[in-house]
């Protein structure tokens, strides 16, 4: 085993520990009715943004979490390729009344639930004020059926891609450490805002451990000093041919190749999620560990389709 291996061996062990400490404390259960919003973003494209959404939602689900993808990712349907199934209906066929959000959903790997963007993410504001709020509620509602709602969201920083940023609960910034795709997630993370939100970096396609260490300690430092705070590391997955081979493939990585390095640490990655912050906002006497257990100031958790709705019937998501 290498010690890449081992470190991720001992991360999978620690979380695990975590999880089981934090439903021993509150019994699984998940408080109030809300469910939290975490979108998967990055201001680069293809630093890996789906394929950490769709096999953390898998990893997620597969404890025995109710997880909901909604691929916000402007009509290009990422991850309905990555799975290499096409759901019937996309959110574009909800907004224009062709079906309803349940039919929507497609049951994909471990129960994950999908939600396509397909065309109908690409200018939402366009269908009118009625639909979205139509479908808005029809997602607020469907969405407390889940344990959690993960969005996948294009690249950039784009008006579209910051309205679900700035309007989700937790944010999970994923980028390489590439210079290029650094530069790229402190402009977004500065154009989202630390300060109000729980912003986690993911460090991805690395190709040690060292060298993501070192890249999110240069990234957080450039936060710390210009934007006055930084996002919290939340780990790294290595750069990894099996993942360009799932991609090929047509499968989630976490069921092509579980035993593969980049999947052991996107595994690694939602147990330490479920283990630490994310749940112990809602478990029932847990305590946090690694962050303040606060969401969004801009409304609280659960607000997340309220604050997508005002934004866009505000026009904010135009441009
Ligand atoms: N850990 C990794 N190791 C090796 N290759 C990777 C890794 N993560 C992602 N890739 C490669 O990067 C490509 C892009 O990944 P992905 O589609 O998840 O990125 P994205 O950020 O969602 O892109 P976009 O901005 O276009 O939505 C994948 O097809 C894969 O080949
Ligand atoms: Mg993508």
């Amino acid at each position: 085993m290498s010690l890449q291996e081992t470190h991720l061996e001992e991360a999978l062990v620690r979380a695990q520990e975590a999880v089981r400490k934090a439903a021993e404390e509150g019994r699984g259960r998940l408080r109030g009715s809300r469910t939290p919003v975490l979108a998967v973003t990055g201001g680069k494209g293809g630093v890996g943004k789906s394929n950490v959404s769709l096999n953390l939602g898998i990893s997620l689900a597969r404890q025995g979490r109710r997880i909901l993808l909604l691929d916000a990712d402007l009509g290009l349907a990422n991850v309905e390729v990555l799975i290499g199934s096409s759901p019937r209906f996309h959110l574009g066929h909800v907004l224009s009344g062709e079906c309803t959000l349940e039919e929507a959903v497609y049951y994909g790997p471990a129960g994950l639930g999908l939600v396509s963007g397909g065309a109908g993410l690409s200018d939402l504001a366009a269908f009118g004020p009625a639909a979205v709020r139509r479908v808005m509620h029809s997602l607020e509602k469907l969405s407390q059926g889940f344990d959690l709602v993960l969005v996948d969201t294009g690249a950039g920083i784009h008006p579209q891609v910051l309205t679900f940023v700035r309007s989700a609960d937790y944010v999970v910034v994923v980028t390489t450490p590439e210079p290029t795709a650094m530069t790229d997630a402190y402009a977004l993370m500065k154009a989202v805002g630390l300060q109000d939100r729980l912003v986690g970096l993911v460090m991805n396609q690395a190709r040690s451990r060292e060298e993501a260490e070192q890249s999110y300690s240069h990234l957080s430092s450039v936060c710390s000093r210009y934007l006055g705070t930084k996002p919290v590391y939340l780990g790294h997955i290595p750069a990894d041919p099996a993942v360009p081979q799932a991609v090929r493939a047509h499968a989630p990585l976490v069921e092509f190749a579980p035993q593969a390095p980049a999947a052991r640490a996107i595994a690694a990655l939602a147990a330490g999620l479920a283990g630490s912050w994310l749940w112990s906002h809602f478990l029932a006497g847990a305590k946090s560990p690694a962050l303040p257990p606060e969401p969004a100031k801009s409304g609280g958790t659960g607000g997340f389709w309220r604050r997508l709705l005002a934004a866009i019937t505000a026009g904010d998501s135009h441009g």
